[in-house]
């Protein structure tokens, strides 16, 4: 290869803007159908046009597509193919528009049916969630501070954290999606355009709720691409949280879920071994999506208006993010379907360490002493408890009452189900507060169902 020719491939984008192909062919059939309604073109090019690009879209669908990297982009490619196969109509598709305008429409148009189907993804995924809760409504388990075991939660109010979480992403991926939502095409490459154009009809029928304001902005506001990989980093560093939740959990260290044989593998010398790959990976996928947020903020920074050729540089980081959001939450949606919890385990777990002094030192405070006062009681108790190698629950009630004259027999009346019960606050851990979150939950689904 010359020289000359690696330097014309340097601004080839066809490799992966051809992935815009239906979204280019719809948005110049939108175009082509205006102008011949403002009769800007007849009737009979535009009913060439469109059947055209009918034609060349069937091409490209079935793969016989002749892709030619000299025509650059996927804007280009299926222009020249449309002229080679209806001729001179093909050259007054481009009137009253620029490559500008064209390709804010089809990564926009592209970027709205991401968005609906990441919000299809992640409806499943809080589904599931709140299902697998369900299944578990009174699971005790240890809830960590520092990764050390701090104080008992239900299994159920551990999991619907992480519906908040994933329906804050959804909320952020609807807002990302309102401002997509806005038709550039009428901006021309920066001004607008001398044609009596109708830009109202082009945006409905391309189902766009808006047209764009101002034809400088329009061409080079790349903002709804910032909004989606912003929301696209915090959800995958959401997932991230999940899935290194689950190496640990899957653990025999922990033990508290064995995850579904698919998304596990063996080792190729050790037979016991079953790897949280899937987990490990979508954890690792985090780098690569925080990746494209940076790159695209710092490919736009310093740009002056309007259009620039570094905004070219805006798709194969957004396609791969769609990409790598998509496909980990579908993953994630059907591994949580299948995860077993290990309750015995996670029961067992919750009475051990002395995850119940925060509750004695509250059973104190109820009896009168100071809140701090009952915690260095507390915290004296259990290194003696420590020291005897025994259990709150497992000392008398001398061993109890030589640390404070409060303690009683009701003591051991403090338990891990106990504690649970008594964090009866909104928000709070308690069996009655979760049952209700998890109703809230699944009426917030129903009534989402089919919106997105
Ligand atoms: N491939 C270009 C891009 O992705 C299309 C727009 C080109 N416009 C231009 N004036 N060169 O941004």
């Amino acid at each position: 290869m010359g020289l000359k020719e690696v330097f014309s491939d340097y601004t080839v984008s066809i490799h992966y803007d051809r992935r815009l192909y239906r979204q280019d062919i719809a948005g110049s059939i939108a175009h082509a159908r205006m102008l011949s309604k403002q009769g800007i073109i007849s009737q009979s090019d535009a009913d060439a046009i469109i059947a055209g690009l009918g034609d060349v879209q069937e091409e490209i669908s079935s793969g016989e597509f002749a892709w030619k990297p000299e025509l650059e982009d996927i804007h280009m490619n299926i222009e020249r193919r449309l002229f080679e196969l209806i001729g001179e109509p093909a050259l007054r598709l481009h009137t009253a528009r620029s490559r500008n305008d064209q390709v804010a429409l089809d990564v926009r148009m592209y970027a709205k049916e991401a968005i609906e189907d990441i919000l299809a993804a992640l409806y499943d995924l809080r589904w599931n969630l709140v299902s697998l809760a369900e299944r578990h409504p009174d699971a005790p388990m240890p809830g960590y501070t520092h990764v050390q075991r701090a104080q008992p939660v239900l299994a159920a109010h551990h999991l619907l954290a992480y519906y908040e979480m994933f329906s804050r992403d959804s909320e952020r991926f609807r807002q990302a999606y309102e401002r997509t939502d806005v038709m550039p095409l009428g901006s021309g490459a920066l001004a607008g355009l001398p044609y009596r154009i109708d830009r109202q009809f082009v945006a409905d029928e391309l189902g766009f709720s808006r047209i764009s304001v101002n034809s400088m902005d329009a061409v080079s506001d790349r903002d709804f691409l910032l909004d989606f990989l912003s929301a696209s980093s915090i959800c995958v560093m959401h997932l991230s949280r999940m899935a290194e939740e689950l190496v640990l959990w899957s653990s025999d260290e922990f033990g508290f879920v064995r995850m579904p044989d698919e998304y596990t593998t063996g080792s190729s010398i050790m037979p016991q071994k079953r790897n949280p790959d899937f987990a490990e990976i979508a954890r690792g996928k985090t780098g690569r999506v925080y990746g494209s947020l940076i790159g695209l903020l710092t490919v736009l920074k310093g740009l002056p208006l309007t259009y620039n050729r570094d905004m070219q540089e805006d798709k194969e980081g957004f396609f791969d993010t769609s990409d790598t959001i998509l496909s980990t939450l579908r993953i994630f949606a059907d591994l949580i379907s299948g995860l077993e919890l290990n309750v015995g385990r996670m029961r067992r777990t919750a009475g051990e360490s002395y995850v119940l002094a925060t509750d004695i030192a509250d059973y104190l405070v109820e009896r009168g002493a100071p809140f701090r006062e009952a915690y260095r009681i507390v915290s004296r108790l259990s290194e003696y408890a420590l020291e005897k190698g025994l259990g709150f629950e497992e000392l008398s009630l001398e061993e109890y009452r030589s640390h404070s004259p409060l303690f009683d027999k009701d003591v051991y009346a403090v338990t891990v189900e106990s504690s649970i019960a008594a964090r009866d606050v909104p928000g709070g851990t308690s069996q009655s507060r979760v049952a209700k979150a998890i109703a809230a939950a699944t009426s917030e689904l129903e009534e989402q169902r089919g919106i997105r």
